[in-house]
Parts: C-alpha cells; structure tokens; sequence
C-alpha cells in the first residue's frame, strides 16, 4: 500500500518524555520504555504506536498493567483504544539483536551492538510513534556485560555510570535537544579510541571521539581531521556552532549505509572512517572528509530542524549534500569538486531521471521508504539548492539560512516553510521555481545560434522541455539559471545568467563591428542540472574547447567531444578515432598539466551508461569496445608523457591533502592509460608499477589496470594483494571490486563463491554485484542474459536477509527497456521472474516500478 503526501496529519499526542532502559544481550535484550503522553488532538483519537519483530513482555499505564481486550498488537504496531489525556505508557518488549540481520534497529556488527533507525529502524527497538514529526526529550540507560561491552554509548550525554552486579555495568544518557525517533541510537561493546578536543566560536570545549575496531585506532586520524575542519566550516560559513559537550562516532563494518546523523552519535559505515597510506586511496580519504562533513553538518539542517514527514527527505538530504559539497570544494579545488559532483549526478541521477524508477525530489508517493534515499533526493536536490543561491546570490541565500535556523529551530517542517525564509528574505516568489520538487525528469535544454555578420548580431534561442516520466505524462516548464558567455579569440566578450523561465527565450547580442562570429558557452560551471541539445559541427565543439574560460565547460566540452566519437565508433559510422580529435584531447591535458586534478579529469572518457542516455537502444558491448578504442588511441598519443610521468616518483611523504592527492590522480589517470593501451609490455611495466607503489591510490589503480589484462602478471599480481591484506575486510572489497569490474558472469559467480564473500556484509556483497552490475555494464547487460541471471541468484539471497540491501542492487535493472532488444528481453525474462517470487517489500517494490 503506497503512502500518500496528502494523506497527512498531525499526530494526536505529544510525547514529552521518553526514558528507555536497555538490558543489552545478544538473544535477549529487555527494553523498558517509559513514555509520557499528553493529548494534543482529538479527544477520541485512539493511542496507536508503530512496532515490528517485538516480542511485548508487558503493558502498563500509570503503572495498571492492562487488560488483553484494552489493547491490540499486530505485525505493524499496537493501539490503545481508549487512553486518559495526559499518561505515562510502560511496555516491555524483548528483541534479538543477534538475529537482526536487516541492519535495521538494534543489530550486532562485529560482536558489538548498534543501531540504525532512519527511517523506520526505531519500530524494532520499542513500541513507538515512529514518525519524524514526534520529536521528544530521550533518556538512555543501559545495562551490559562488562567484559564485552565496556563502553556504553547514546545520544546526548553522558550520566551516572557504574556496577550492576553479575559481571554487568550501567550507563546513563541524557540528550536535552528534543529529537525525533529515527535520530536515537546506542553503541555498546569494545572499542579503541582515537580522542580529541575542539574548542567552539563562542569557547566551549568539545570532547571529539572516534570508536573503531580494536588495532585501528590510527586509522581514524584523518576521520578526525575531518570532523574539526566540518565543525570549524559550519561556524564560519553558516555561523552554526555544536550542541553538546561530547561529539561521538562509531565505525561499524556491517551498515547498510555511508554513514548516520544520530544526534551525537553518528554511525558510519567502517569504510568511511578508516584510512591512512597503505590501505587507504586517494578516493576512500576524499569520501571520508565529505561524509563526516555531511553528517557532522545533519547537526543543524536535519538534526536542529526535521522533516515533517519522509516526502520532505530532500529537505534535510539535498541541504546537507549541498553544504558537503561546498565544503568540499572549499578543503580541495572549487572546479574539480564540481566536475566530480556532476560526473555523479550524470551517472546516477539522469539515469533515475531517465528510467521507470524516476520520481521527483519530493515524492507525492512511496510503496517503501528506504527506496527513497535516491540520487533523485540527495543529488538533485542539492543542485536545486545551488539554482537556489545562484538565483538570489550568496549573501541573500545567508539570510534565508539564517531566518530558517531562527524560525525554525527545534521543529520538524517543509519545503514549503524553507522556501517561505527566502521568499521573505529576497521579496522574490518561488512558487514556479518549487516546480524543480515536484517534477520528475531531467529538462532538455535546447539551444540554437544565429549569427548574422553583416549587422554583427548573435541570436540566441533556448528552448526547453522535460521528458514524460511514470505518472507524469505532461511537464511544465521550470525556471533555469544558465551562466552563459559568449567567446572569441580574445577571451570572453560577455558573460551573464539567463533564467529560462518559459519553454522559449531568444536573446539577441549586438556585436563591434568587425567581430568574428563568436562562440556561445552555455550552461557555466554547470548552473542547471540539465541536458543540454546543440548541433554543433565537430570543429566548431574543437574551437569551443580551446577558447574556453570556464574550467567546467572546458572538460565538458571534451567529454561531449569524446562522447560523440565512442558513439560513432559504436555505430561504425567511423572505424577509428578521429586524429584532429584525438589530438585535441592531448592537447588538454597537455595543457593541463600545471593542475594535474584537472588533467586526470580530461583524462576520464566518459562511462558506458551515460552514453544508454545519447542514443537508444544502448548496445553496451559495443560502446565498451568503442570506448577501449579512443582509450587506446589517446593512450597511444601521450605515449611519452605517460612514461615519463610515471618514471617519476610518488610524492614522499605521503600527505592524504588536495596537492598531493592531484599529482597521484594524474599519475593514476596515466596508469589507467598504459593499462588500455595496447601495449606489448603493458602488463609488465605495470606489475612494477604494482610493486614499487608506495601508497594504495597507486598500488590499486596498478592491480585495476592489471586485472582487466590477462596472464602471469594479472595473477601474481592478484595472489600477491590477497596475501597481503586477507585479513583487512575494507581492503578486501577492493580485491572483489577491481575483479568485479572487468569480471564475466562465471568469474562473479566465482567470487562470490570465495571464502571471504559473506552476504551479511553489505561492503562485501556491494564491491561484488553492485561493482558488476553498476560499473561493469557490457557483462552485466550480456546479451545472453548471463550476467542478470548471476545477479539474481546472488540477490536473492541477499534479500532474504537483508532488504534494504537487496533492493538497492536491484536498481541496477531500471535501465533495461533502453538496451538492445537481446539483453532487453533478457532483463524483462529475469524481472519477471522476481516478480513471481517471494521478495521482500523493498525488493518487490523495484521490481514492480522497473516493470512499470
Ligand atoms: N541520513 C543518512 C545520511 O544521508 C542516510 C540514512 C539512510 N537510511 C535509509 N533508510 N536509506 O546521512
Ligand atoms: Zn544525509
């Protein structure tokens, strides 16, 4: 049964005070909950609470325990028929966090107890309002055994501690900031900590600790680094300041997740805490600096101020990616954040956009909500935020922010109210512009040039039109924010913003005398989450990418260049890449050598599943042949540069920072090179490579590039890392993964047969299926079906167990009415049966809507 937006209402009762006692076993875990209840609504309104895989010891109120017949339990909840206007509700439920293997509630990970309760997660733990509009005061106090679980933690802070008799101890915690239920967490077991301090704008003394494995206490410095630059970034760029006394993180290896806001006590994902040189790339530093931020940042937008219910998901999430980001590009370079931003958005966002699971940023409806936390949601949503700023400039954006931290601080809201701050703030009216949440699908924005040279006038026409998605048939327009320029030799000759408000604009350009025509940069440092549509002849695209003063469009440039050549490659309208194209590309990056961040970007041609969006049907063999080709050839024309870039040394001594991390990107981007070039000696030269590396950004990229080969190499090579790191769980995935990449349906079978493959470990089960399904498109989408069929046995299996798990692989499948018609009627063939068999919620969910 779907959830309705509309269908929404207030909750009867307010629940003023909770206090849960937690008697913490792995088989056994008691939770006491006391919750004090006033009626705020209809005086007839019945009491109804959410709950799920409870088992209820015992119901009271006001300490009367109840009757059978004054209450009813179902799979779902428990309501009370008849309650008094103001009460205290006690319950007493037992739950199994050792046989929680959903990751959802109250679960073990690693011998250690954990939680995760967005969204619906709180439900397994106790019965509940579970709803984010409920936002209440929590009292912890938990009882455990001593040797297992010495450290006992939960939101807010820390209480009376102390003995409980019988080889047990208590703690108590006590969160004074009124939270909704899908914020609560506790952490009990045995840890090492890596501690530190930050001191607050307005002076206060924060204590900073980071639980992790035992042994890998190290291993979270750069975790910690991040967390006091987030915090030092939020004072200064949003004027926000922490909370509370005490700022706590656990690293968990089995999550379903990157990482959670719980008030205090975030919870990530152990792969985003953990790093340093050796084990650690480039990449896995970045991810962890901007998803501490990201959480660390929940604190005000999503913590201080909630959701009112899930549909305003995008309130919280597309905020907080927003914020990240720039955060990000702040820490690192402004331009390669955003290239890197966009190149996601691309892949993961316009192809939601583009399939039978679109759906807007802020849904109207859901069949199950942890399908929802979508790259619709977060990506697009930050982007929408950025239109936003764009619009009304940075200075009016800070007093929208501002008046929204103060209007609504300690409340659970909308779109609406956020919109209502800078519609205050800058006297303008978002209503067409609140358009961007409610419409699905990614705008097509097409433009048109007309240059005139005997009046030297430049017309330029934008049109714009948003595909039909599932249950929205007929789009209207929605205001546009596009940077423009127009350029010539000279550089720049104007530079403005245009809103597209309506399907049309012309604008009209009166130009010197004597100009030559200029050419139009459309859609700067990408302004607008749109697709552009230009029919530009090839030199006219080659001008554009040299005269080009936008370091984003420059590299865009070069990606449609070379998106267009793998396409005609696909297609055999050409049989080899285009010299004047190839060069081109050299050029750029020749050019770039100065920012070698940016260069490794000009390096990276663009994936196979961005080009299922160019033409259809997709026929993913041949675009990955037509792909390794132009690799092939650029490979081939920086040669030189290549080796003598890579006869270099790596900077020594390692520093995870944006300088360093640059030069190891282009040296990546140069292996990655070497590995598609053809090359006689290519395997050799990069098992040395391989060997000599002294960080994993390079060892990594020298196996990746090795095992897309074959021979003696690829196999030393492979033997040699899972000897080496067999018993690092994060560094294993990247053993599954860079096979998974390159891997046939019979090698992912293999290695799902590994020893070491567990599917209880989402980390384990995604760097396999997820890595195949997602990255490795021309197996995975084989025409004889092989690869869908490995894939569902495997999640499958998954899904029993883990549902949130298993429909997040099955999402691999929302491209499959665009490929050609052998691996389209596999896909279907495969869909259906999922469908006719017994699937979780979730799973069933996908599957349905991919179905359409
Ligand atoms: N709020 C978390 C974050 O973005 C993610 C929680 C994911 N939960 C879920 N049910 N998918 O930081
Ligand atoms: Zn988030």
């Amino acid at each position: 049964v779907a959830v309705k937006l509309s269908d929404y209402t207030p909750y009867p009762f307010e629940v003023e005070q909770v206090d849960l006692r937690f008697d913490l076993d792995p088989e056994d875990t008691r939770v006491r909950a006391d919750l004090k209840i006033r009626r705020t609504g209809d005086k007839s309104a019945a009491l109804e609470l959410d709950g799920e895989a409870l088992e209820l010891k015992s119901i009271a109120i006001d300490g009367t325990a109840l009757d059978k017949g004054a209450y009813e339990v179902t799979e779902s909840g428990l309501t009370i028929a008849s309650v008094p206007d103001e009460f205290t509700l006690t319950t007493d439920v037992k739950i199994a966090p050792a046989s929680n293997t959903a990751l959802s509630g109250l679960y073990m990970s690693g011998g250690r107890f954990c939680s995760q309760c967005e969204s619906v997660g709180f439900r397994r733990i106790t019965y509940y309002p579970d709803r984010p509009d409920v936002m209440s005061s929590f009292k912890v106090r938990m009882t455990a055994d001593k040797e297992t679980c010495p450290v006992l933690l939960s939101n807010g802070t820390p209480g009376e501690s102390g003995d409980a008799g019988d080889g047990r101890h208590f703690a108590v915690w006590d969160d004074p900031h009124k939270k909704p239920s899908y914020l609560f967490a506790l952490c009990a077991g045995d840890y090492d900590i890596y501690r530190d301090q930050f001191t607050t704008m307005s002076g206060k003394v924060i204590d900073l600790a980071i639980h992790v494995d035992k042994g890998d206490a190290e291993r979270a410095a750069w975790a910690m680094d991040s967390l006091k630059r987030s915090m030092k970034w939020d004072e200064e760029t949003y004027g926000r300041e922490y909370d509370l006394g005490v700022f706590n993180i656990v690293a968990v290896r089995d999550f379903n997740f990157g990482a959670m806001e719980n008030k205090g006590l975030n919870i990530f994902n152990s792969a985003y805490v953990l790093a340093d040189e050796a084990s650690a790339t480039d990449a896995d530093f970045e991810a962890i600096e901007s998803i501490v931020a990201h959480e660390y940042f929940h604190n005000w937008t999503g913590n201080r101020i909630t959701c009112r219910d899930w549909f305003q998901l995008c309130l919280k999430e597309g905020l907080t990616v927003f914020r990240d980001q720039n955060f990000s590009a702040d820490m690192r370079s402004r331009p390669v954040q955003r290239i890197k931003d966009v190149i996601r958005l691309r892949a993961r966002q316009f192809a939601e956009d583009a399939g039978p699971l679109a759906h807007s940023v802020r849904p109207d409806t859901y069949g199950a909500i942890d399908n929802l936390y979508t790259a619709t949601v977060y990506e697009k949503g930050a982007e929408i935020i950025g239109m936003l700023r764009r619009m009304i400039g940075e200075e009016t954006y800070r007093k929208g922010m501002d008046l929204y931290f103060e209007r609504h601080d300690g409340q659970a809201v909308t779109i609406e109210d956020f919109y209502a701050c800078f519609e205050k703030v800058s006297g303008q009216d978002f209503t067409q512009f609140r358009r961007w949440y409610a419409q699905a699908g990614t705008p097509e924005v097409t433009v048109e040039e007309n240059w005139k040279a005997d009046s030297n006038e430049i017309e330029i026409t934008l049109r714009q039109k948003t595909p039909a998605t599932p249950g929205q048939p007929v789009k209207q327009p929605v205001p546009i924010p596009l940077n423009m320029a127009l350029l010539d030799e000279e550089g720049n000759l104007a530079e403005w913003m245009t809103v597209l408000e309506d399907e049309e604009v012309t604008l009209t350009f009166d130009l010197p005398d004597g100009t030559e025509r200029p050419l139009v940069s459309v859609n700067r440092d990408f302004t607008a989450p749109v697709r552009l549509a230009r029919s530009l002849s090839r030199e006219d695209r080659l001008q554009l990418v040299r005269l080009e003063t936008d370091p984003f469009n420059q590299w865009d440039g070069v990606q449609t260049l070379a998106k267009e050549e793998i396409l005609a490659l696909a297609e055999g309208s050409q049989a080899e890449p285009d010299a004047d194209l190839v060069d081109a590309i050299a050029t750029a990056i020749e050019g770039a050598l100065g920012d070698p961040a940016y260069a490794a970007l000009l390096t990276r041609l663009p994936d196979v599943g961005e080009m299922f969006l160019e033409r259809q049907p997709a026929d993913p063999v041949a675009l990955n042949k037509a792909r390794k080709k132009l690799q092939k050839a650029v490979a081939g024309k920086l040669e030189d540069l290549i080796i003598s870039v890579l006869g270099q040394p790596s900077p020594q001594p390692f520093d995870p920072g944006a300088e360093q991390a640059g030069t190891r990107a282009l040296r990546t981007a140069f292996i990655t090179l070497l590995a598609g070039s053809g090359r006689e000696d290519a395997d050799t030269h990069l098992l040395k490579l391989y060997e000599a590396a002294p960080n994993m950004t390079e060892k990594l990229a020298a196996l990746r590039g090795l095992a897309g080969l074959e021979g003696e190499a690829r196999d030393k090579a492979l033997a040699d890392f899972e000897e080496a790191w067999k018993t690092n769980p994060l560094v294993m995935d990247k053993w599954f993964s860079v096979q998974a990449v390159t891997a046939d349906a019979e090698t992912v079978a293999k290695l799902a047969a590994h020893k070491d493959f567990d599917l209880r470990n989402p980390n384990r089960v995604r760097s396999v299926v997820a890595v195949f399904a997602m990255q490795n498109l021309s197996a995975f989408h084989a025409p004889d079906g092989s690869g869908y069929k490995v894939v569902e046995e495997i999640v499958r299996k998954a899904d029993k167990a883990n549902p949130s798990l298993g429909a997040r692989l099955l999402t691999a499948f929302e491209q499959w009415r665009v490929l050609e018609p052998q691996a389209r009627s596999e896909a279907e063939a495969c869909l259906r049966r999922l469908q006719g068999s017994d699937l979780s919620k979730n799973s069933a969910d996908i599957v349905a809507r991919a179905l359409g």
